[in-house]
């Protein structure tokens, strides 16, 4: 079994990136499932709070480590990514030295309502994900501007979009089979 650890970087109930997520976890194979990531529990990350490290920190690492790829489903606040989704990232990157995105092979797909469809936000998740020294998915890309026509009454992807989703599912499942890791200290 193939385990991919998702980041949603939003927490609103109604959230777009976590419709996306739930129809590329559609678009699956058997040998393949999804681990979603808890960031609601998270506190705000202060290096004060290290020392004694909040459980949900720890379990959200867990879930991290556990899992063989990562993939970031994110939305777009003012040309970067959210505050929660950040705050995650910070706090699975903690203590030093205990990296837990570190090295594992990760894809970064996004929705959003305007026209530039998350490529602010991809961007800055892409050079984060270059500081981690992980390999990132480049081949396929999701970079969604949804509209009243991106999903049908049932809340599923419409025809065309879902296309594209298949193609960047199968080609990211593809690719984490082959692709060389390496753990970072
Ligand atoms: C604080 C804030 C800033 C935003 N900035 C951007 C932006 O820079 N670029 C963009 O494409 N959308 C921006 N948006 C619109 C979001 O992409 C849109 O609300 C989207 O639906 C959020 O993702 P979600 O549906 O998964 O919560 C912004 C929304 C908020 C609340």
């Amino acid at each position: 079994m193939i385990k991919i650890a998702v980041v949603v970087g939003s927490i609103r109930a109604d959230s777009l990136n976590r419709k996306i997520a739930k129809d590329l976890e559609r678009l699956l194979p058997a040998e393949v499932e999804f681990d979603y990531v808890d960031i609601a529990s998270l506190p705000l990350f202060s290096q004060d709070l290290e020392a004694d490290f909040p459980a949900a920190a720890t379990e959200m690492k867990a879930v991290v480590e556990a899992a063989d790829a990562i993939l970031f489903v994110t939305p777009e606040y003012n040309h970067s990514i959210t505050g929660v989704q950040k705050n995650a990232i910070d706090w699975g990157s903690r203590p030093w030295g205990s990296n837990s995105w570190g090295g594992k092979p990760t894809g970064i797909v996004g929705a959003t309502t305007s026209p530039n469809g998350t490529k602010f936000a991809q961007a800055a998740l892409a050079s984060i994900v270059e500081w981690f020294k992980s390999p990132l998915f480049t081949n396929e890309k999701i970079t969604l501007t949804a509209t009243d026509g991106t999903f049908d009454e049932n809340g599923n992807l419409q025809a065309d979009v879902e296309a594209e989703a298949k193609r960047y599912v199968d080609g990211f499942i593809a690719w984490i089979k082959d692709v060389p890791t390496h753990t970072v200290a």
